[in-house]
């Protein structure tokens, strides 16, 4: 099996993580998959924040009301921001950086969980990208997209079964609905 396919297979959403540090030159590579990604017309749309301070950390849990908790006990986050006012394809610029940093970060040995940010409230219906942006000091056009959290796997998860895959999504010559759907 190629190196690739082993990584995506491989690759689940860690959200329990050891308290210990990444290693600066795995954020590094991190990183450097990130601004490697491809964007449309290059443009680069993205910006990533990483933040390490744990009350930060602790404060960006609380940014939506479901699914971010756990990043009070994450090492790291890498927030990653588009900017609209660099083009109307800043959500998947920014998610195609976001996923390929993922994968760096399973390639490094490292677990990662996307938490969402755009369209999402906190528990009193402020919503998520508010309160990041105020937490963290956004510019005006800049919009946070989601929150990585990184660090040391402290869970296992099963790695992909491809005989589970569903086959039924992939239509050919034209979309033919079957059965299940
Ligand atoms: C667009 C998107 C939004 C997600 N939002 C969250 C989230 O807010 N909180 C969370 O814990 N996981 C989130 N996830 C992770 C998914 O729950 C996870 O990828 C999915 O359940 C499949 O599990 P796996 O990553 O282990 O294969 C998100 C994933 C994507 C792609």
């Amino acid at each position: 099996m190629s190196n690739f396919l082993n990584l995506i297979i491989k690759r689940r959403s860690t959200r329990k993580f050891k308290e210990e540090f990444v290693k600066p030159e795995q954020l590094e590579q991190i990183l450097k998959a990130g601004l490697m990604a491809p964007s449309s017309k290059r443009c680069m749309s993205w910006e990533f924040v990483v933040v390490e301070e744990k009350s930060v950390l602790k404060q960006l849990s609380a940014c939506k009301a479901n699914g971010a908790s756990f990043l009070a006990n994450a090492p790291i986050a890498i927030v990653i921001l588009g900017n609209e006012l660099k083009t109307d394809v800043w959500i998947e610029d920014a998610s195609i950086a976001a996923i390929i940093m993922q994968l760096q970060a399973e390639e490094q040995g490292l677990g990662s969980c996307w938490i969402q940010v755009r369209n999402r409230n906190d528990a009193q219906g402020i919503a998520a990208e508010e309160n990041v942006c105020e937490l963290l000091n956004i510019p005006e056009g800049y919009h946070p997209l989601c929150i990585l959290a990184l660090g040391v796997k402290d869970e296992e998860k099963t790695p992909f079964d491809e005989s589970k895959l569903k086959w039924e999504k992939v239509h050919l010559g034209s979309f033919e609905q079957t059965q299940a759907e």
